[in-house]
């Protein structure tokens, strides 16, 4: 599919109708048009989607959905799963006002939809922490998988992960790229925006999270260090607002994959409303705490902690193989009883 067809269905779909309709009103759950544009060309891989069978996960508002039914035409079929069924009801109504096609089902998208496949595509758009074997056994041999995934067990670390199902039931061809998701939830989340997964201590609005949690340690200690830092700098993470928070993410990525490199699961993600939205990544380790975060600051509990210390080393690799993102590095897949686990690693690893 070129960029010129998903323009074209882009121009044929009311977004507004969906997001913001005077009777059925405006929910919280859209995803940015430049990124559904974005992972909308991901997935189809540079083939055309007309006439395929796409299941979606996560439904939210129901444009995505639309967007996919105009994508795949007459010939083709959307399924939609969303585990509200709210959003369920809204969006099947705001189908049937405009004749659009999708089936939106109500359940929990890990599971996919056995009786309603198979499909040449699932294209997600809610973070699960690996990918569901229900999701490959679903899939025709050379379809894709499109979806944000965890590529860490810390919160918040996610990437995008387009994959092609082999014959033998597994993942090949295995491309990340950047994503911001929400987590994929087992049960309806009101809590839009905070983390569900791998949240090891938390405190008021700050949460941190910690690859060692099954070694003894206090994560609880490093949180309340992280938010009275005894040691503050810049870092440069260049450009505007966005451009630092993708630099940001792209370090994270780097992070992980480094840190998997090294076998040292020692990863420390941190989050704060307190008092302003802040990310963090880094390490932290009992009375030990350091993190760069999303607007481009090290927090550290003193200039002599040996986790900054490890954070500058992780950070100057970074810099040194020339600021890396999501796309350059490596997938490692490891199985696990429900599915595949996601971990960025670095190329040649
Ligand atoms: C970012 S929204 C999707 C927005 C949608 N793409 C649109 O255009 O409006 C993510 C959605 O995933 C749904 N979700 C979260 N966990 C889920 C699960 N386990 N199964 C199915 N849907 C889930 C949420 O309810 C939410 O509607």
């Amino acid at each position: 599919m070129t960029p010129d067809v998903l323009a074209a269905a882009v121009a044929a779909v009311p977004r507004e109708h969906y997001t913001d309709h005077p009777v059925h009103g405006r929910p919280p759950q859209s995803t940015a048009q430049s990124a559904i544009e974005r992972d909308i060309l991901r997935a189809a891989a540079g083939r055309d989607l007309a006439g395929a069978r796409i299941l979606e996960i996560g439904t939210g508002t129901g444009y995505t959905g639309a967007l996919l039914a105009e994508l795949t035409g007459p010939a083709g079929t959307v399924v939609s799963i969303d585990i509200d069924g709210q959003l369920v009801e809204r969006a099947r109504a705001l189908h049937d006002e405009r004749g659009c096609p999708v089936q939106v089902v109500c359940g929990d998208g890990h599971d996919g939809a056995p009786d309603l496949g198979p499909f040449d595509l699932i294209v997600g758009w809610c973070s699960p922490t690996s990918i569901p074997a229900a999701w490959v056994k679903q899939v025709v041999p050379g379809g894709i998988v499109s979806t944000p995934v965890y590529i860490a067990p810390v919160a918040r670390a996610v990437g995008h992960l387009c994959a092609t199902v082999t014959r033998q039931g597994t993942l090949a061809d295995l491309q990340l790229g950047a994503a911001v998701y929400v987590d994929m939830a087992s049960v309806v989340n009101d809590t839009l925006g905070a983390p569900l997964f791998y949240v090891d201590a938390h405190n008021g609005q700050s949460h941190i999270s910690v690859a060692w949690r099954d070694r003894d340690d206090d994560p609880a200690a490093a949180l309340a260090l992280l938010g009275h830092p005894g040691h503050v700098e810049e870092y440069l993470l260049g450009g505007d607002g966005p451009a630092v928070a993708a630099a940001w993410r792209d370090a994270r990525a780097y992070l992980a994959a480094r840190d998997h490199a090294l076998g040292a699961s020692s990863l420390t993600t941190w989050g704060s409303g307190e008092p302003d939205w802040d990310a963090g990544v880094g390490f932290s380790s009992g009375r030990n705490a350091a993190v760069l975060t999303d607007s481009g600051q090290l927090r550290a509990n003193d200039s002599g902690s040996p986790a900054l210390a490890k954070l500058r080393d992780y950070l100057q690799a970074w810099e040194e193989a020339g600021r890396p993102g999501l796309e350059q590095l490596t997938v490692a897949l490891e199985p696990g009883d429900s599915g595949w686990q996601v971990r960025a690693a670095l190329p040649g690893q």
